[in-house]
């Protein structure tokens, strides 16, 4: 079967463009034919082999130049909306990076843009790459931990407390929206909905900025206008309690995402730094010594779950607009996960809990 050729194009060449370069050019029959950003381009942080890329500053001119079929959409937050609807104008595709928006109007109007376009958008929520996450998704959906009754997430991190990082625009509230709540706590409201299919209900929360300030790459001191700590309570579907904390702030921690589901039957935990290993408690083991029981081994994966694979975010939008059969994670679940970052918000601004939805 003939595939289908597709013209790439991504805006914004930071950090994260390089997983989205990587991954999508990697499938057969994708070609970069731009990338947009305001900065110089000596500034830009292409990978190697995709340096000779053509360069444009203006994103609307690249995209009327050079008819991408999928866009790529790699700009610090506040830029997601405006650029997805332009992407959309001219008739592309979309793969966003998440927070997929600044504000839940946004990403209505992002997924009312993508609908009348007639496109496909999608939300690179990388942890849904991960085979740990896939694997207990699996379990709970086959019943295997039976119904849920609580879960636990945590996802800490210690990069911002460094001296030596500087202030960007991830410390600015008017770029970037939110602080730990949306660059990490995004991926925990969805990694827990990807897991349990539970939807969220309500919630109360807490947060704090505990660096009031930071010198930026010029050594300039700024305001830190975001949170550097969060921590939420909620009700999902079901009544089952949630909690949740993130900080970027906890010395020792480099990249800690773990997730525990307990149900009737078992507790499992999936764990970032273990993406291939899985912890499971299962109700066999509970004599009237569980107790002392808290130090069970991590498993690995069973060889042929891993060996099924799956298409990777945010190459697996590739499939889908080629008809293929893929899930990935869409506008409607960055639409889903934004309500929930809103509804934390509000609730840390009146102390109420606020429902979702
Ligand atoms: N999925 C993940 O796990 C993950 C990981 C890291 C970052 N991200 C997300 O990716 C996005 C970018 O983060 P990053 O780490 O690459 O940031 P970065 O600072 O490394 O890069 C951002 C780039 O966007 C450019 N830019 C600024 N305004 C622009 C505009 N209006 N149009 C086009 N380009 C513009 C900047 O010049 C810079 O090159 C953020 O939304 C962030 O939350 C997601």
């Amino acid at each position: 079967m003939e595939i289908q050729s597709l013209r790439y194009a991504v805006i914004g060449a930071g950090g994260i463009s390089h997983v989205h370069l990587n991954d999508i050019l990697a499938k057969p029959g994708v070609t970069l034919v731009g990338v947009a950003d305001p900065a110089d381009p000596k500034h830009w942080r292409l990978p190697a082999a995709h340096r000779a890329a053509p360069k444009f500053q203006d994103a609307e001119a690249m995209l009327r130049e050079t008819k991408p079929d999928l866009v790529s959409i790699c700009t610090p937050n506040k830029f997601h909306a405006p650029s997805a609807l332009l992407a959309f104008k001219h008739g592309a595709h979309v793969a966003c990076e998440k927070p997929m928006a600044m504000t839940v109007a946004e990403a209505e109007a992002m997924e009312a843009g993508r609908a009348a376009a007639g496109r496909l958008g999608g939300i690179n929520f990388s942890y849904r790459n991960v085979a740990a996450f896939r694997f207990a998704r699996e379990l709970i959906a086959a019943g295997e931990l039976g119904r849920i009754l609580r879960v636990n997430t945590v996802y800490l991190q210690s990069f911002l407390g460094a001296p030596a990082t500087p202030h960007t625009w991830r410390n600015d509230a008017a770029l970037a929206g939110f602080g730990a709540l949306g660059d990490l706590g995004v991926h925990m409201v969805d990694g827990v909905w990807f897991l349990t299919g539970l939807d969220y209900r309500r919630t109360v929360g807490l947060a704090q900025t505990l660096i009031p300030e930071k010198a930026d790459a010029a050594g300039k001191l700024r305001p830190v206008t975001t949170d550097t700590n969060a921590a939420w309570l909620t009700e999902l579907a079901g009544g089952v309690i949630a909690t949740f904390e993130t900080t970027q702030v906890a010395p020792g921690y480099g990249n800690f995402f773990r997730i525990e589901i307990s149900g009737e039957r078992g507790t499992l935990a999936v764990h970032s730094d273990h993406p291939e290993e899985i912890w499971l408690r299962a109700g066999a083991t509970l004599t009237k010594y569980a107790t002392w029981k808290t130090d069970i081994p991590l498993q690995k994966l069973p060889t042929d779950f891993l060996g099924r694979g799956a298409p990777t975010t945010p190459g697996a939008i590739v499939h889908a607009i080629r008809g293929e059969k893929v899930d990935y994670p869409t506008f409607a679940d960055g639409l889903r996960a934004q309500r929930v970052l809103a509804a934390i918000l509000d609730s840390m601004k009146t102390g109420a809990w606020q429902k979702i939805g």
